[in-house]
């Protein structure tokens, strides 16, 4: 049978995906789980820069403000119209509620009056995934250490959308204690970006408690709290080097724990995901895994902090793997994966 240029169009799988968990309000268009046409964020973080930290209230008030342009956008983009769209996904948890409600909400209303299908998204699932775009040639099995603001997990990536968590932080996500030391210190919100800045500037000359934890949970209150109380006891000690030691001693952590997953597993593959795998010190270290056998993967830096188009991909394997949602489809602000 000849297969006309229409019918292999037709396979293409276009999924437009949104995101508002969080601080950031995102709409993408991505093809085929791995080809991104559109990826628009509308980032909140000015707003909540003068509060210190994400306002939930305010979040969810700015998500309405901007979803709806936000997802015209990433339609304009990518050339597409709602017609050309395979599915709707949208990521209903973990998050703020009130801001995941906005986005599925949204979602759901888009998918009823086009008639398309809807997929529910993990968010953490969608940072995994974020790996499948920058790296066309990673597949399941893989180790994939996910850092973010609310997550820091070891999760052994079976198969697409089958995940098995071989550790957790049993008190802050790694990106939290980021953000703290960051405040204590004067450098303001977000405090990864600006932690990651200024510890360029300084040398790890500070030596910090290390948590002793077996298996392969992660600890960072232990680290976070002695840099406040360093810095509270003298206020003129030098930041640079606070930053410095603090980012090695954490990169030690994850480095420590993922390379004792890898190998329990057996399993040479590490994907780094989440807005802190965005951190130069930590991608550097790890890529120094790459000498000792290792493969490492990262998405591109606006991969690695909250985006649609990393949603889109994950809702692209739960779509041709047919893990649909229905209308009753609801944000849940502590969903496990
Ligand atoms: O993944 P994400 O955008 O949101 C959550 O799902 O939490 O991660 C945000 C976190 C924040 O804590 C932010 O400070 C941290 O990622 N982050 C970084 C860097 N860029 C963002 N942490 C360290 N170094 C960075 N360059
Ligand atoms: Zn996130």
């Amino acid at each position: 049978m000849e297969i006309s240029m229409a019918d292999t169009e037709k396979k293409d799988v276009l999924i437009l995906a949104l995101e508002s968990s969080c601080d950031e309000t995102a709409a993408a268009v991505v093809k085929n789980g791995r080809t991104v046409l559109s990826n628009i964020i509308s980032s909140q973080i000015d707003l909540h820069t003068l509060y210190g930290g994400v306002v939930p209230e305010i979040a969810s008030r700015k998500h309405m403000e901007q979803i709806n342009q936000v997802t015209e956008q990433a339609l304009k983009e990518a050339g597409v119209t709602l017609d050309d769209i395979t599915a709707v996904a949208v990521t209903y948890g973990p998050g703020l509620v009130g801001a995941l409600l906005v986005g599925v909400a949204f979602a759901k209303s888009l998918a009823f009056a086009a008639d398309k299908p809807l997929v529910g998204v993990h968010h953490i699932e969608g940072h995994i995934s974020a790996n499948y775009i920058e790296n066309p040639d990673l597949e399941p099995p893989f180790t994939c250490l996910v850092v973010s603001g609310g997550h820091t997990n070891l999760v052994l990536v079976e198969d697409y959308g089958v995940y098995k968590i071989i550790g957790r932080t049993r008190d802050d996500a790694a990106g939290e204690a980021f953000d703290k030391v960051a405040r204590v210190i004067g450098l303001g919100y977000p405090g990864g970006p600006k932690v990651d800045k200024l510890a360029k500037e300084g040398v790890a000359d500070i030596e910090l408690p290390k948590p002793h934890l077996d298996g392969m949970d992660f600890s960072f209150s232990g680290i976070k709290t002695a840099i406040i109380n360093m810095h509270h006891k003298n206020p003129n000690v030098n930041r640079a080097n606070l930053c410095m030691s603090f980012e090695k001693d954490v990169t030690e952590i994850l480095l420590e724990n993922t390379i004792k997953a890898a190998k329990s597993l057996n399993i040479t593959k590490i994907a780094l995901a989440g807005g802190v795998s965005a951190n130069s010190f930590i991608r550097q270290e790890f890529l120094k895994l790459q000498n000792k056998g290792y493969k490492i993967y990262y998405p591109e830096l606006n991969l690695c902090t909250d985006n649609a188009a990393m949603i889109a991909s994950a809702g692209y394997y739960n779509y041709i793997s047919g893990k649909i949602s229905d209308m009753y489809l609801n944000a849940i602000p502590n969903l496990k994966i």
